[in-house]
């Protein structure tokens, strides 16, 4: 295995070169793109994209993204772009190059392991330079997952996904290092249905940018409000965040059940999860920093992270690591927080694991714009124990 390290602006041409030749010849290589690391291999190559699935021990039936550099790329993935309905083409002109996975009607040169069964494939054109040059160079269409092991936060450096994959990849793989990712949590997938845009993943584009820039309905698949059911001010006043932690465990066990399928096979499995339990208040910051502070003091023998907006001046005892996000004097505006949680959380949940942390706690973000992706991961990550206060 190989790691290029390389630029994150102004990456050279040779560096990628060896890494686009590895993906190329049906290798894999892990690169870097605006949300996450992905782990990419040529779309065209069965063996190939079969690799990818036992790299990250993922699910057979959860189907991969496809990566482009521009749109002369798009006939190789859908079998009749030009057909493609208007608002399609609005969309993709509106965000990409960016975080938009759009579903579209899949080409069938594409390897079968693309897409288990379906006849639909997720499309993207990242805007990372080097994903761009990477995927330029390469001269295929790239299937790429998230890099991380099926079920672990996913990866936002190039040492993240050595520290999940190093014993994976294998003589003639590689990991191209291009420094971290800004946004932090994945692109939002979307499908055309009828005169709607159903949203089947929240990420790096918001629901409102994409109702400004398209124009027609824009709806969350049912399954993504479900996970947010129990998070409104009525259900967590039910109980305490021990009960409300317990019913929306069981809304997980019956996401993975037969009967409740979301249209996007891989939001129904466990996700972005940390060993360590995850609790997460958001709402007014005295009463976050007053759950938070109980919680501490009925844990008082368990190490605990926390991640919050504000520092606090009396922390408690039992905290082992601590990171105040801010807005600080540099990103002074409400919504920074949201932008540096997206971009921060899934590195600290790894780098609190490795400090062995029993708990982490967080104060969270109204679930609308980046936030709604923000807060999504978060249910995932917690099991559902997400409270508002
Ligand atoms: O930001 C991202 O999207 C990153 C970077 C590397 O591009 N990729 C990523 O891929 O997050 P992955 O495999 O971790 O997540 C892809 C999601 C899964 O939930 C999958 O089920 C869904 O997209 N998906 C892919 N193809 C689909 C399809 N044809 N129909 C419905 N959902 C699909
Ligand atoms: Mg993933």
């Amino acid at each position: 295995m190989k790691v290029w390290k390389v630029s994150s602006t102004q990456p050279s041409d040779e560096s990628l070169r060896e890494a686009a030749n590895a993906l190329r010849q049906g290798n894999l290589v892990a690169f870097p793109t605006e949300t996450v690391y992905g782990l990419g291999a040529n779309a065209l190559n069965e063996n190939a994209v079969r690799r990818i699935f036992s790299a990250k021990g993922r699910p057979a039936d959860n189907p991969l993204i496809v990566h482009i550099a521009d749109l002369s790329a798009l006939p190789q993935v859908t079998a009749n772009p030009d057909d493609l309905p208007e608002p399609v083409h609005r969309a993709m002109e509106a965000f990409w190059p960016g975080p938009l996975t759009i579903i579209l009607p899949v080409h069938p040169q594409l390897a079968p392991s693309v897409h288990p069964s379906m006849s639909t494939v997720g499309v993207r054109m990242p805007n990372h330079p080097v994903a761009q040059k990477l995927l330029r160079l390469a001269d295929c269409p790239v299937a790429a997952p998230s890099a991380n092991k099926s079920g672990k936060p996913s990866p936002t450096t190039a040492g993240d996904v050595l520290e999940d994959l190093s014993t994976e990849l294998l003589n003639g793989d590689g990991v191209v290092d291009g420094g971290s990712c800004d946004v932090g949590v994945e692109s939002t997938v979307i499908a055309f249905e009828g005169d709607k845009v159903v949203i089947y993943r929240p990420g790096g584009v918001s629901k409102e940018q994409l109702e400004d820039a398209l124009g027609i309905p824009v709806v969350l698949d049912p399954h993504i409000e479900q996970s947010y059911t129990h998070t409104t001010p009525a259900a967590s006043k039910a109980g305490s965040a021990e009960s409300a932690g317990s019913s929306a465990q069981s809304k997980a066990g019956q996401a993975e059940s037969e009967e409740f399928v979301p249209r996007s096979p891989g939001m129904k499995y466990r996700h972005y999860a940390p060993n360590a339990q995850v609790r997460v208040w958001w709402g007014d910051a005295r009463r976050v920093k007053e759950r938070m502070q109980d919680f501490a003091a009925k844990h008082a023998d368990e190490q605990l992270a926390v991640i919050t907006r504000h520092p606090w001046l009396d922390c408690p005892e039992n905290v082992l690591c601590w990171a105040a996000l801010g807005p600080s004097a540099s990103e002074p505006t409400a919504s920074a927080y949201e932008r540096i949680l997206s971009r921060e959380l899934y590195r600290l949940l790894r780098e609190f694991d490795r400090h062995h942390a029993a708990h982490i706690l967080i104060e969270g973000v109204p679930p609308t714009g980046l936030g709604l992706a923000v807060m999504n991961r978060l249910t995932k990550a917690s099991e559902g124990r997400v409270q508002q206060v």
